[in-house]
C-alpha cells in the first residue's frame, strides 16, 4: 500500500571445519554423507555483513549485491533460502493480520566481506549464514540459530555452521526431508578463549574444482570414500567433540590434521583425481611437523579445505613458536603470497 522500506542488518563469521563435510546424500537439500565440526573465526577478522530490505518501491525482482557487484539470485540454492524464509513470514502474517505483508515484497540484499575477496577463502559459509539471518531479522521470525541453520544449509552446506560462534557440529541427520540435518553448539566461544587460527594465503585464485562438483565425483568414484564416511569420520567426530569439551589441544590437533589428510586422500582417490594441495601447502605441513617435533608435543595443527590455503590452529601461549616460525619459514618460499590473516578462533555472534 505504501513505499515504506523495512530493513535489518546482521553479521556472520567464517568457520573452518576440523572434521570435514565432503559428500552429499541429497544434492538438492545439501544433505551430507557425514557429520562435521568447525571452529568459528572471530568476526573482527573475517565476517560477512548483510543488510536485508524489502519494499513495494523495489523490484519487481529480488536483488543481491556482494561487495558492490550484482549477484545472480536465480540459482536453486538462493531461491530455496528465500522461499523458506518467506513461508515462515507468511505463516506469521496469516496468524496475525495486523502484521505488514512483508512476505510478498521484493527483497534487496546488500553484503560486504571484511576480508579481501581475493584471499581465496571460501566465503559462501559466512555469506549464506548472514543472508539467512538478515532476512529472518527483517521478517521478525522467532527462529533459533538451529532453525536458521536448516535454511542456511540449503544455500551452502558449511553455512549452517556459521549461525553459531565457538565450536559447532553439523549433525548429518537421517530424515529424507533434511529436518534433522542441523547445526548445534558443541561449546561456546568463551569455553576455549586461547585458541587461535592463522590463515596462510597460498593462492588467491578461485578454486579449480568447486566443492559441489568435487563432492559429486568423489561420491561416485572414490573407493576410500565409503570407509571415510562410515568408519573414519564417526570416530573423528567422537574424538573431536571430547577434545573440545576437555580443551585437549593435542587430541584436537591430531584429529584436525588426520581429518584434513583423510579428506585430501579421498580427493586423490577420486577418478580423475582432485588436487587441492600444492607444493606450498605441503611445505606448510612439513613446517608444522617440525614445529611440533621441536616442541616435543603437538602445539600446532594444519587443515586445508578445497584449495591450497592453510589454516593453522594453535594456542595463544605458543604464538611465537607457531606463527613466528611459519612466517619466517614460508617467507623464503616461492609461490606463497606472503599474506597471512590472524584470527582469534572464536567470538560471540550477533543475535
Ligand atoms: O559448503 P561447501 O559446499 O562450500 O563445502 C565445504 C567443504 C569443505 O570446506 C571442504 C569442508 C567443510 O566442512 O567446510
Amino acid at each position: 500500500s505504501d513505499n515504506k522500506i523495512y530493513q535489518a542488518s546482521t553479521t556472520a563469521p567464517v568457520n573452518i571445519a576440523v572434521v570435514k563435510y565432503w559428500g552429499k546424500r541429497d544434492a538438492k537439500l545439501n544433505l551430507p554423507t557425514n557429520s562435521s565440526v568447525s571452529v568459528t573465526l572471530s568476526q573482527s577478522d573475517l565476517r560477512t555483513h548483510t543488510t536485508a530490505a524489502c519494499s513495494a518501491a523495489f523490484g519487481p525482482e529480488d536483488t543481491l549485491l556482494l561487495n558492490s557487484s550484482p549477484q545472480d539470485v536465480s540459482g536453486a540454492r538462493t531461491q530455496a533460502c528465500f522461499r523458506e524464509l518467506r513461508a515462515l513470514r507468511s505463516a506469521l502474517e496469516s496468524a496475525d493480520p495486523s502484521l505488514p505483508k512483508l512476505s510478498s515484497l521484493p527483497l534487496r540484499i546488500v553484503s560486504e566481506n571484511n576480508f579481501p575477496t581475493a584471499a581465496g577463502l571460501a566465503s559462501s559459509a559466512a555469506g549464506f549464514a548472514a543472508l539467512v539471518r538478515a532476512i529472518a531479522n527483517l521478517y521478525e521470525l522467532p527462529s533459533s540459530p538451529t532453525d536458521l541453520s536448516r535454511i542456511a544449509r540449503q544455500g551452502s552446506g558449511s553455512a549452517c555452521r556459521s549461525l553459531f560462534g565457538g565450536y559447532v557440529a553439523w549433525q548429518m541427520g537421517s530424515k529424507e526431508d533434511g529436518s534433522d540435518s542441523v547445526a548445534v553448539e558443541v561449546a561456546p566461544a568463551s569455553h576455549w578463549p586461547t585458541m587461535r587460527a592463522l590463515i596462510l594465503v597460498v593462492s588467491a585464485e578461485k578454486k579449480g574444482v568447486s566443492s559441489t562438483s568435487g563432492m559429486q565425483i568423489t561420491v561416485a568414484t572414490s573407493e576410500l570414500f565409503q570407509r571415510r564416511a562410515e568408519v573414519v569420520v564417526p570416530a573423528h567426530m567422537k574424538a573431536m567433540e571430547k577434545a573440545i569439551l576437555e580443551k585437549d589441544f593435542e587430541t584436537f590437533a591430531k584429529v584436525t590434521m588426520m581429518e584434513s589428510n583423510s579428506f585430501h586422500a579421498t580427493c586423490l582417490d577420486t577418478f580423475p583425481p582432485i588436487f587441492y594441495l600444492n607444493d606450498v601447502s605441503r611445505a606448510a605441513i612439513r613446517v608444522v611437523e617440525d614445529i611440533n617435533k621441536k616442541a616435543g608435543k603437538t602445539i600446532a595443527a594444519y587443515t586445508f579445505d578445497a584449495g591450497p590455503n592453510a589454516v593453522i590452529y594453535y594456542e595463544e601461549e605458543n604464538a611465537d613458536a607457531v606463527a613466528g616460525t611459519l612466517k619466517s619459514a614460508l617467507g623464503e618460499l616461492d609461490g606463497w603470497q606472503g599474506r597471512e590473516i590472524k584470527a582469534q578462533s572464536t567470538e560471540g555472534v550477533d543475535a
